[in-house]
C-alpha cells in the first residue's frame, strides 16, 4: 500500500493549478444516464473515485469514452445502450456516491438495484432519505441483501422534504424528477454550489429545473433529456485545502483556475487567521503571516462553513496562536484525524461533538495512518509543518480526493515523495 514521505518546514510558495470539482463530477457524470444521447463532459479530475463511478457505468452499458493526454479531463458517456440497472457490491462498497445511480437509473430504466454504499468511514450516513423521496414519487422500493431495489412504470411528480439537508439526496431526487410526470418539489433542499453545477448540466440536458441554490428547486419532468457538454465546476475543496497548506506553512501561493466565488467562508477564516487573500480572475493569491492566528470553526451546510474543511482547519489550529473550538454538526464521526494530529505533537481535546486545539509552536513527524479522505488532507498539512519526516499511512483515501497531490505540493516547493 503506498504510503506519502514528507520533509516538514518548508515554506510553501509558487503557483498550482485547482482540478475540476469530485464532488460536482460525480453526480454529473451520473446525469448522462439520463438521457439516450451522448454527453461530454470537460474538466473531469482524474480520481479514483472517478474511476470507479466510469467503470460502475460502463458494466451497466454505458459506452464511457475518456480522452488522453492534455485531453485527459474529457469523458463522453453514451448512455443509449443502457441494459442492466445494477450497481453490484463489490463495486460501490468503497464509494457511497455510486447511490447517485439510483435516481437517475429508476427514472430512466423504471428499476434499479444499488448496493447500500461504503465509502468513508465517518459516520452512519444512511440513504433514508434518498429512499424516501422516490417512494413519495411512486417508487416500490425496498431494501434486501445490502441493497436498495427500486421499481416504477413512470416516477410522478412530488412535493419532498428531506429531515435534514443532504447534499446527494437534494442532487439524486433532483435528477429523478427531471423525467418524472408533473412538477416536483424538493424543499430544505441543499444549496451547495455543486447541486448548481448539476442542475446546469441537466437544464442544458433540456431539464426545467428552477431554484438551484436555494432551499426550495422546483423540477418540471420532461419526456426525455437530450446531450450536452458541460465543463466541471473548480474543486473549492481542493482550493480551501492547498490554502490551508500554504497557511500554516507561512507561506505565499497563488491558485489558477479556480475562485473564491464559493469559499467565503474559508476564506473569511483564513483571513482572521491572519492571512492576506487576493481574489483574482480565475485565480487566487494568498499570503501568510510567519504564525497563524487561531480560529473557531462551526461546520453546517452551504453557505456556512465545509464539514470538508474541518480536519484541514484543524492542522492549521494545531500551529497557531491561541486556542480554537471545532464543531462538527454534519458527520458524529468525523474526528479521528485528531488522535492522528496528537502522534505529531498536536493538543486536541475531544469532548463529542467539539474539539479543542490549543495552537503549539511545532509538530514533530512521525509515522500516521489516513483514516478518510479529508482527514488525510488534514496530516498532509501536518506532516509539511512539522519538524523532520511525516510518513502517511494508507494514502489511497487521498488518491480518491486530490489530483496529482505530490505533483501539485513539489510546483508548490514542498518535499514530498511516494513510497510504493
Ligand atoms: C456530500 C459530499 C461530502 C460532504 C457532505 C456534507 C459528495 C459526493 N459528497 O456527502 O463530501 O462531506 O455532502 O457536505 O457530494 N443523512 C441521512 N440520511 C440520508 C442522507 C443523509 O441521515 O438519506 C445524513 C448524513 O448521515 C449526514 C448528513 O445527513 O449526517 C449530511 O449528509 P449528506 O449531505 O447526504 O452527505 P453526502 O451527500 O453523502
Amino acid at each position: 500500500m503506498d504510503k506519502l514521505l514528507i520533509e516538514g518546514g518548508v515554506r510553501l510558495s509558487g503557483e498550482t493549478a485547482i482540478s475540476g470539482a469530485k464532488n460536482a463530477a460525480l453526480p454529473i457524470l451520473c446525469a448522462a444516464l439520463l438521457t439516450r444521447e451522448p454527453v461530454t463532459f470537460t474538466n473531469v479530475p482524474q480520481l479514483n473515485d472517478i474511476g470507479t463511478l466510469l467503470k460502475l457505468l460502463a458494466q451497466m452499458g454505458v459506452k464511457v469514452s475518456r480522452g488522453s493526454g492534455s485531453d485527459a479531463g474529457t469523458v463522453t458517456l453514451d448512455a443509449s445502450a443502457l441494459d442492466n440497472p445494477v450497481a453490484p457490491y463489490e463495486m460501490v462498497k468503497t464509494m457511497r456516491a455510486s447511490i447517485l445511480v439510483l435516481g437517475p437509473l429508476v427514472a430512466r430504466c423504471g428499476e434499479a438495484k444499488v448496493s447500500l454504499p461504503g465509502g468513508c468511514a465517518i459516520g452512519a450516513r444512511p440513504v433514508d432519505q434518498h429512499i424516501k423521496g422516490l417512494q413519495a414519487m411512486g417508487a416500490q422500493v425496498t431494501v434486501e441483501h445490502g441493497y436498495v431495489h427500486a421499481v416504477v412504470p413512470r416516477l410522478k411528480g412530488a412535493r419532498l422534504f428531506t429531515d435534514m439537508v443532504t447534499v446527494t439526496g437534494t442532487e439524486n431526487l433532483m435528477m429523478a424528477a427531471c423525467l418524472a410526470d408533473g412538477e416536483t418539489v424538493i424543499e430544505n433542499a441543499a444549496r451547495e454550489p455543486e447541486v448548481v453545477d448539476l442542475a446546469n448540466c441537466l437544464v442544458a440536458m433540456g431539464a426545467r429545473i428552477s431554484g438551484a441554490g436555494t432551499d426550495v428547486i422546483r423540477i418540471r419532468g420532461v419526456e426525455q433529456l437530450s446531450g450536452t457538454t458541460h465543463r466541471i465546476m473548480p474543486d473549492r475543496i481542493e482550493t480551501g485545502t492547498y490554502l490551508c497548506a500554504a497557511a500554516a506553512s507561512g507561506g505565499e501561493i497563488r491558485l489558477t483556475r479556480t475562485s473564491t466565488a464559493y469559499l467565503d467562508s474559508v476564506i473569511d477564516k483564513l483571513m482572521d487567521a491572519g492571512c492576506e487573500v487576493i481574489s483574482e480572475r480565475d485565480a487566487i493569491r494568498l499570503k501568510a503571516p510567519a504564525r497563524l492566528t487561531s480560529v473557531s470553526i462551526r461546520t453546517s451546510p452551504y453557505p456556512a462553513f465545509p464539514t470538508d474543511m474541518q480536519a484541514q482547519f484543524m492542522a492549521i489550529n494545531a500551529v497557531a496562536n491561541g486556542t480554537a473550538i471545532i464543531r462538527e454538526t454534519i458527520f458524529e464521526n468525523r474526528f479521528m484525524h485528531a488522535v492522528e494530529l496528537q502522534r505529531l505533537g498536536a493538543d486536541i481535546r475531544i469532548d463529542g461533538n467539539m474539539a479543542v486545539v490549543q495552537g503549539v509552536s511545532q509538530l514533530q513527524g512521525a509515522t500516521v495512518m489516513a483514516t478518510d479522505l479529508r482527514a488525510s488532507a488534514s496530516l498532509v498539512i501536518a506532516g509539511l509543518v512539522a519538524e523532520g519526516e511525516t510518513v502517511i499511512e494508507r494514502i489511497y483515501h487521498l488518491d480518491r480526493g486530490y489530483e496529482r497531490l505530490e505533483e501539485k505540493l513539489a510546483a508548490l516547493g514542498a518535499r514530498v515523495r511516494r513510497l510504493a
